[in-house]
């Protein structure tokens, strides 16, 4: 694929609803899709701590993944895609939520939403797929669009965690194999340390209260000034208490760093089904990598019969 710009590479993925979801995150079906939105979505509430009242954006919704388990909580959710045909998706996923919007995206800013309009947003895997230029234009207009004291949660890949360097270095690779004059595509995944993200952010004009570097991503809750320091003060407290709630964990790093090096392998994911396959049937992390892994496997002839035991039910 060969695109100049986000929104035909987005939209080329979602041109089905099934590309849609594993462009996403890999889900091939509504099931994984709502086990991995689950997991997301509680990240998300650990963040932002919503509360009934609350008018929120996601920035690069997609097909309403976390969307659809959050916006029925919060008296008005707004997913926000560069790509027509992920709203397209999230519009049919949340059709029987009240309180929705939906707005496909120019580059780089919020338009349909007003100034001081919104009391919280977020942006999950998002950031990651675009130039550090397009990043920071987001985060300006985030806080333009959060109301003085509002919340904004988001991630991107963590070059300073062992398996965030792991997952770049198949970027590297990847790179090698290219032919000479070949440059890699426009929503290639890119890479930060935690310093520069916070750099961004600051630059924004956003407050940091809380920063989270623990697993393969930076996770990061800031909020837009509004002069109390006393208010700033108690949501980084109750930050720090909520941080292990906000974080992927130890599990879904140590399951992310398999498919990590089976990928490097060119293999199957193997050492995750090792993995998996200790574990207590009714783990929730396990569960989903179980579903995540099943959807995979059926996608690729070439890695053979989708192993026993791993139903889709499983
Ligand atoms: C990996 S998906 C994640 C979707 C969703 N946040 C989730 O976690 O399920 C990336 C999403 O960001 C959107 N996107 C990519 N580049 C974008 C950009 N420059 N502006 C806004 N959205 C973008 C894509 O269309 C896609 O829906």
């Amino acid at each position: 694929m060969d695109f100049q710009d986000y929104k035909s590479f987005w939209n080329d993925k979602a041109s089905t609803p099934t590309g849609a979801m594993v462009a996403v995150d890999g889900s091939h079906d509504e099931r994984t899709l709502r086990l991995t939105g689950a997991f997301s979505a509680a990240q998300a509430r650990a963040a932002l701590d919503f509360a009934p009242g609350d008018r929120v954006f996601e920035l690069g919704c997609g097909v309403g993944r976390i969307g659809r388990e959050l916006a029925g909580e919060v008296a008005h959710w707004h997913g926000l895609d560069i790509a027509e045909n992920m709203l397209e998706v999230a519009r049919g996923r949340l059709a029987g939520v009240g309180g929705c919007a939906f707005s496909p995206l120019r580059r780089s800013r919020l338009d349909a939403l007003g100034d001081a309009s919104m009391d919280k947003g977020y942006c999950v895997a998002v950031f990651i797929h675009m130039d550090k230029e397009d990043f920071v234009l987001y985060l300006r207009d985030v806080a333009r669009v959060l109301r003085p004291g509002g919340l904004f949660y988001f991630d991107h890949w963590n070059l300073a965690h062992p398996v965030g360097w792991r997952r770049f270095s198949l970027e590297v690779d990847q790179a090698a194999r290219l032919p000479p004059g070949q440059r890699k595509d426009v929503a290639r995944n890119q890479f930060c340390v935690p310093q520069e993200v916070e750099a961004y952010v600051r630059g924004a004009g956003l407050e940091l209260l809380a920063v989270v570097t623990d697993t393969p991503w930076v996770q990061v809750v800031a909020r837009k000034p509004d002069g109390d320091a006393a208010a700033s003060a108690r949501e980084a407290e109750r930050l720090r208490a909520a941080a292990p709630r906000i974080s992927y964990g130890a599990q879904w790093t140590a399951y992310f760093d398999a498919i990590v090096a089976d990928e490097a392998r060119a293999q199957p994911p193997h050492s995750l089904l090792a993995l998996l396959a200790r574990e207590p049937a009714d783990d929730p992390v396990a569960l989903m990598f179980r579903a995540w892994i099943h959807g995979a496997w059926r996608s690729r002839p070439d890695w053979g019969p989708v192993p026993a035991g791993l139903d889709a039910g499983a």
